[in-house]
């Protein structure tokens, strides 16, 4: 595989993916990782089975947190979700880009309106380009798009940043491409990564060092850490790596 190699800004930050069934053994994972880590991600796993309130569980905690709903519907429908994600206190929250600009739009201007109304920061939103799950072929195939996936991730990154969103998730091997066409300031974050060979459901994927120096500005890990012996360990070796590699 071939990475574009960009000069990194700033050290990218770790976020760890925790898909657990229940709040108690996610709970229970992020207070273990609390001194390494400090950003979390809950997904819909552990979304549909927790509720909400985890999110406010990890704040409590300290950690800051993405969750990671991956809106796609009508815009207002979308607007309704965004403004309930602003009030559960997390940082990052992101919709899928291919439900078009008036949606993205109306997700970033439900950001807005929810945070101001709660005096609440606002999070972070952020497009979900193409699932780093998917293959060329499964793309053109099955999804039937016509674009490479590096072409459609661009496109998307593009109505993304139109729409005022402030990034994407994208695979590593788009995150040069993704700075390139949209700049520094928009926000990359990688999910895929291994620090070694592994042989699971993620395809396009890399280590945290080709993360950093494609210009990821997040790195998202979950089970290299969350099902490592030592997830400590693990988490610290992925960081001393992210380091090493943003110099
Ligand atoms: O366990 P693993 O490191 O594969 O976890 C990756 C996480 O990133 C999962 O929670 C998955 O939902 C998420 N994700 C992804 N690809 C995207 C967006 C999010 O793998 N494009």
């Amino acid at each position: 595989m071939c990475y574009t190699v960009r000069m990194p800004t700033n050290t990218p930050q770790l976020i760890v993916a925790l898909d657990y069934p229940d709040a108690f053994h996610a709970l229970e994972m992020a207070q273990q990782l609390v001194p390494a880590s400090p950003w979390m991600k809950v997904g819909l796993e552990l979304l549909m089975h927790a509720g909400p309130q985890v999110v406010a569980d990890l704040r409590d905690l300290g950690l800051e947190v993405f969750l990671d709903g991956k809106f796609h519907d009508i815009p207002n429908t979308v607007a309704g979700a965004m403004h309930g994600a602003v009030t559960t206190g997390a940082r990052m929250v992101n919709v899928h880009a291919g439900g078009g600009l008036r949606m993205m739009r109306a997700a970033r201007e439900a950001a807005d309106t929810a945070a101001m109304t709660n005096a609440l920061p606002r999070p972070l939103v952020i497009a979900v380009t193409v699932l780093t799950s998917l293959s060329e072929k499964e793309l053109a195939e099955e999804v039937g798009c016509a674009r490479k996936a590096e072409a459609q991730v661009i496109a998307l990154a593009r109505l993304a940043q139109e729409a005022g969103l402030d990034g994407v998730v994208a695979s590593v091997l788009e995150a040069a491409a993704i700075k390139d066409a949209c700049g520094d300031d928009f926000t990359v974050i990688t999910p895929g990564i291994r620090p070694a060979q592994a042989d699971d459901d993620q395809r396009r994927v890399a280590t945290p060092a080709a993360a950093v120096e494609a210009g990821a500005d997040y790195l998202v890990v979950g089970r290299p850490i969350t099902q490592a012996e030592h997830p400590l360990a693990a988490c610290e070796a992925i960081l001393a790596e992210i380091r090493g590699a943003a110099g």
